[in-house]
């Protein structure tokens, strides 16, 4: 393994985006290579095997590119799909579901901890194991939010529509006496002001993506894989999608700074 080889992110769609703009800040000389399978997404409603079945494809594709690291930069997918790749492969994988919850446990004083996310992650259970694994006296208030993929998706997380369904959506976790929130899913984010708004400021609403970051930044030293800023190797930006590059580009061009992104379309074959 080099130290120049890129680092792999995927997603359903756009969402892991959000852990590649936290990458670009944290990890500037890295190489990066992404895979949103957005012609396939949401994979939230979507049954577990299914969810198992398409992250292998996307993860065999990065594979084939060489990368020397994988992080599964979706929840829906960390929750079903991470320890059998982690298992199966010999590069490091991480997903996003550990890195989000060590952060909540961290930031809570009155151990009382939201989860919003997709149907398929708030099934499985995922963070309340994970966080009460770390932290047995957490009560935790889990909440799907299915309407707000699209949203993200359809390039309308500016509008007003988004507004009004976040607002409506996140009602239940009022009044619930929580001090933190994570967003269990990479594409909420996007909508991350009007979640602050919706629930004040006094909420701490914690990026699992973002946290994930951190931990990537720590394994790619602990395997002395980090590309260093003296091997004078100009870092690379590639991004694939199954969907439409047009809608794709826009969303990744509004939020990563990087000079026009011009995604290529991929097809990983089958529904
Ligand atoms: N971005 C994804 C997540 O973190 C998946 C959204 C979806 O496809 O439903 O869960």
């Amino acid at each position: 393994m080099t130290h120049t080889q890129p680092i792999g992110f995927i997603d359903s769609g756009v969402g892991g985006l959000t852990v590649v703009k936290e990458a670009i800040k944290q990890l500037p000389n890295e190489s990066i290579l992404y895979l949103g399978d957005t012609a396939r997404c949401p994979y939230g409603p979507r049954p577990a095997e299914q969810v198992i079945d398409y992250t292998w494809q996307m993860t065999r594709f990065l594979l084939e590119k060489n990368i020397k690291m994988l992080v599964i930069a979706c929840n829906t997918a960390t929750a079903v799909a991470l320890d059998e790749i982690k298992a199966a492969l010999s590069i490091p994988v991480i997903g996003v579901i550990l890195p989000g919850s060590r952060a909540a446990v961290k930031a809570t004083s009155n151990h009382r901890i939201g989860v919003i996310g997709t149907a398929g992650t708030i099934k499985s259970h995922s963070y309340e194991r994970a966080l009460k694994a770390k932290s047995p006296q957490t009560t935790v208030i889990s909440l799907a939010c299915p309407k707000f993929v699209p949203i993200v998706e359809s390039n309308q997380y500016h509008s007003s529509v988004a507004k009004k369904i976040v607002s409506e959506t996140l009602r239940p976790l009022k009044n619930k006496k929580l001090d933190t929130v994570i967003l269990g899913c990479t594409h909420y984010p996007l909508l991350k002001h009007m979640i602050q708004n919706e629930l004040g400021s006094t909420i701490r609403l914690i990026d699992s993506g973002a946290e994930t970051v951190g931990e990537v930044s720590t394994l790619l030293d602990y395997f002395d894989i980090a590309q260093q800023s003296d091997q004078d190797v100009i870092p690379t930006h590639e991004f694939y999608t199954t969907g439409s590059p047009k809608i794709f580009d826009e969303i990744a061009n509004d939020w990563l700074d990087l000079p026009n992104i011009s995604s290529n379309h991929i097809d990983l074959g089958g529904k």
